[in-house]
């Protein structure tokens, strides 16, 4: 066993951190105040290779691993979380989607485009009325012979405004269940597609989430990903691959405010003494950095499985359950480490604190991940 990274590894995490220090801490306040993500940002991240992490280089990908993927995602949402979820949506569920169950023409037509950020993606399971029970949902594409016409809302979409191509899973025979539901390939151009409003929320304010609304979208035959009847499964694996970024994503927002708390504890003075030698402090410090450690771990180890094509489903719900409540728990202490400070945008920590809510909501709350992860080790 061995719990060093290799100097690739080390290479691309310090290319990851110099970026976020650079490009995307300068703004980041302005960002969640204004609910805007500018594109020369993402333009940057592309340029880079964020946009396309995992994906063969032959289709304009990086070509690189899950644990360079994660290291990647630490760094971003140690700094701007907002970042780091167009990242993320852009590679583990659309990039991965495609490559991993798209046909050649596919690829060469959106993959090609959206592993050099040059196009952005979304990815469309939620509705309204169908969340957690994503078998649920309304959507529907009837088959009409040469195109699929689609209907139906999708709601809280990532990317919703800004992406140019669209993974929608939608219903096309009901009496099928699960396996009546297909994923369709949609252009943000294709006539009867409209994008709803931004949400004003709480956390990861500067990534755009949009209602989406379909009436009558011909879409042709060839946009359907892979067999008939297979989106639902699709949806489930892509997701599983999905989850660790999310665990990544609150890796990182608990990493960057253990190292905002650690800092201040050393610099602020109450009671003739740095406040990290109150043992209350301490010992806040001596917890964070024990659980940021072990949620390391688990995060790793969910990529190391996806890299050595072991199954990951629980191994990366276990990440997201563990890695989200610990992110939680541990910004929020970082704001009372800061006192009064912690309570205002400067000082980062609120921020952090307001953007780990997320990750125990989207791509499966903990309760979901909790279903996985008891559904399989009950079936073993
Ligand atoms: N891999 C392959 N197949 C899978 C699978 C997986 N990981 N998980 C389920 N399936 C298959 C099942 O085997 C079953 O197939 P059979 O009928 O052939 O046996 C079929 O799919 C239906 O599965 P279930 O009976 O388990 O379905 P369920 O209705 O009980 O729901 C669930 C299961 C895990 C709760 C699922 O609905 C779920 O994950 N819900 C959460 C949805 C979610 O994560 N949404 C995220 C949206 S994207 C997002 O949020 C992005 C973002 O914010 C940035
Ligand atoms: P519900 O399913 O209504 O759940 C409400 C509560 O009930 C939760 O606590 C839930 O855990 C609990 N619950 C539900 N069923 C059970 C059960 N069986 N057992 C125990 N507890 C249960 N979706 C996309 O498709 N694409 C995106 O890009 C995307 N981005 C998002 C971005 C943001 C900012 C947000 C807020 C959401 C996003 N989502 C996206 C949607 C997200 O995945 C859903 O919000 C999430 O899956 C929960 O669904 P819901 O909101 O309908 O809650």
């Amino acid at each position: 066993m061995n719990f060093h990274l290799s100097e690739e590894h080390i290479m691309i995490r310090d290319a990851a951190r110099d970026f976020a220090q650079t490009e995307l801490l300068p703004g980041v306040i302005e960002r969640d105040e204004t609910q805007h993500f500018p594109k020369d940002l993402v333009k940057k991240m592309g340029d880079l290779g964020f946009m396309g992490i995992m994906v063969d280089p032959k289709y304009g990908g990086s070509g690189l691993d899950t644990i360079s993927y994660v290291l990647i995602m630490e760094e971003l949402s140690k700094i701007d979380a907002s970042a780091s979820v167009i990242v993320s949506v852009n590679n583990s569920l659309v990039c991965y989607g495609l490559e991993a169950y798209g046909t050649e023409t596919q690829k060469q037509k959106y993959l090609t485009k959206l592993a050099t950020g040059e196009f952005v993606g979304a990815f469309c399971l939620s509705e309204p009325e169908a969340g957690s029970d994503a078998t649920s949902q309304k959507t529907s594409a009837i088959d009409k012979g040469d195109y699929y016409l689609l209907n139906g809302t999708k709601n809280w979409i990532t990317n919703g405004g800004r992406a140019d191509v669209y993974l929608v899973i939608a219903q096309t025979d009901k009496h099928k269940g699960s396996h009546g539901i297909n994923a369709f390939i949609i252009e943000k151009d294709m006539e009867g597609f409209h994008i709803g409003p931004k949400e004003n929320k709480l956390g990861i304010r500067g990534s755009d989430t949009h209602t989406l609304q379909f009436n009558d979208v011909k879409v042709p035959k060839e946009n359907r990903i892979g067999e008939d009847g297979s989106g639902f499964r699709f949806a489930m694996k892509t997701l599983s691959g999905g989850r660790i970024g999310i665990a990544a994503q609150a890796l990182g927002i608990a990493a960057g405010a253990y190292e905002l708390a650690l800092k201040y504890s050393k610099e602020r003075k109450a009671f003739g003494t740095e406040i990290c030698n109150h043992q209350a402090i301490a010992f806040k410090l001596a917890d964070m950095y024990t659980d940021i450690e072990a949620a390391r771990h688990l995060v790793m180890k969910a990529a190391w499985d996806k890299d050595q094509g072991n199954n990951y489903d629980v191994s990366s719900a276990m990440a997201k359950l563990y890695v989200s409540k610990v992110a939680m728990e541990h910004t929020v202490e970082a704001v009372q480490i800061h006192g009064g400070n912690g309570f205002v945008k400067d000082y980062h920590v609120e921020r952090l604190m307001r953007d780990a809510k997320i990750t125990q909501i989207y791509e499966g709350t903990s309760e979901i991940q909790k279903i996985v992860i008891s559904r399989n080790i009950i079936k073993e």
